[in-house]
């Protein structure tokens, strides 16, 4: 038999393997805990996670459903109370009620990303996004061989787009937008009205639209509009969500989506596929976080609040640093390009110079590549002293 490969050389991997590149900020952290093991002391800024504890009812209620043997095999659509719940929630807060068959709960939002697109959208075709974005529709995008059609937003005007310029990036061959309000990395808060016109651009041309609203309970000025309030997710309208930045439960990797029938039927048979389903006892405990989600969330939000306007005060004082006021989330999107660095060249010399760790823009999308993200939800120690962190690294950077 004719051999294609010599028998020494290493086995390729997939081409598909070849198009995976994870997510920016983990690799950054990998750096970082080397240099921790190294003696480096270190204040990190570049992972989307939290100082806060979680509401201690609900690590109650996940114990109480652990000892009392929740630990089984699940639905892989979700647990009946739980998709109960969610469909109370939408119906509280969004005013209409989904069916039960239009929710799936998942290992965290971000699989969902995976999920939706790999469902809605062929590789070749295109899916319209801000540029930055969150790092996983990119990853996602090019695992899946979709080409990302990006609309640049920049800090001068508050990260916010245009409609009219996702107007004239449809083709025919677009097949869905996505929306992310309040947005990872930008802390925009997209208006009412410029979701609306989205949606109606969407409705116009037959698109689908992801909106992933996993901030949706971070909302500092202005208010947090859902485009599954246009069509009560029921044609067009994928509404992601999850527990882990509402109420500081990024560990538990559990998230929801709300969508079309025939849409959510697919991702629950690729959640399946993948992971079988998410832990019973994890959803039995997320039921109570959902019941007493204003609560539990007025806390966080309060908190994140104070934290961002610190953030902006001990920041805006650097001139090398421009960035706009985030009226949601808990990041803070900086353009470093007046420091004579890059996001890259910046995020390392700060973190190996000044021992503050940020999350490199490029990650983002091309439009990131001037701009370094921070994650302010930190104590408020730590926020101060990484700022001054920044700042050394702002002015030290200036003069190399
Ligand atoms: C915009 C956005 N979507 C989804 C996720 C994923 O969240 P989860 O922890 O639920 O997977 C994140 C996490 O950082 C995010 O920023």
């Amino acid at each position: 038999m004719k051999h294609l490969r010599k028998r020494n050389e290493p086995i390729p991997l997939s081409r598909f393997a070849q198009r995976i590149s994870g997510q920016s900020m983990f690799r950054i952290l990998a750096m970082a805990k080397d240099l921790e093991r190294q003696g480096k002391d270190l204040i990190h800024f570049e992972i989307g996670d939290t100082h806060l504890e979680m509401p201690p009812e609900v690590k109650k209620s996940a114990i109480a459903a652990l000892k009392a043997g929740r630990t089984h095999y699940g639905d892989s659509s979700g647990e009946y109370a739980l998709r109960l719940a969610i469909q109370k929630a939408v119906k509280e807060d969004f005013k209409f009620t989904p069916s039960l068959s239009q929710i799936v709960v998942t290992s965290g939002a971000n699989p969902l990303i995976y999920y939706a697109l790999a469902v809605l959208v062929n590789p070749g075709e295109e899916v319209i996004l801000t540029d930055p974005a969150f790092v996983t529709y990119n990853a996602v995008l090019a695992m899946l061989k979709i080409k990302g059609v990006r609309v640049p937003v920049t800090h001068t005007n508050n990260f916010r787009f245009d409609p009219a310029e996702i107007e004239k990036r449809i083709t025919p061959n677009t097949r869905l937008i996505v929306l992310n309000s309040p947005a990872n990395p930008t802390g925009a808060v997209y208006a009412k009205s410029d979701i609306a016109k989205v949606y109606a651009l969407a409705k116009d041309h037959n698109l689908f639209i992801l909106s992933d609203e996993i901030y949706s309970r971070l909302v500092y000025e202005g208010a947090h509009f859902s485009p599954g309030v246009l069509d009560a997710c029921a044609e067009r309208v994928i509404v992601t969500n999850g527990f882990s930045k509402p109420f500081a439960m990024t560990g538990w990797r559990v998230g929801y989506a709300v969508g079309p029938e025939r849409v959510i039927e697919k991702i629950i048979l690729l959640s399946q596929t993948i992971v079988s389903c998410v832990p019973p006892f994890l959803q039995d405990a997320c039921v109570i976080a959902l019941e007493r989600r204003r609560e539990f969330s007025r806390r966080y939000l309060a908190e994140y609040k104070k934290l961002r306007d610190i953030a902006c005060g001990e920041l805006e004082e650097i001139k090398q640093f421009e960035f706009s006021k985030p009226a949601g989330a808990f990041y803070l999107m900086i353009n470093v390009s007046k420091t004579g660095m890059d996001g890259d060249t910046f995020t390392e010399y700060a973190m190996e110079e000044h021992g503050v760790v940020v999350c490199p823009g490029s990650g983002f999308g091309p439009c990131g590549k001037n701009y370094v993200r921070i994650c302010y939800a930190n104590t408020e120690k730590n926020l101060r002293e990484g700022c001054q962190r920044l700042r050394k690294a702002a002015l030290c950077g200036s003069i190399v």
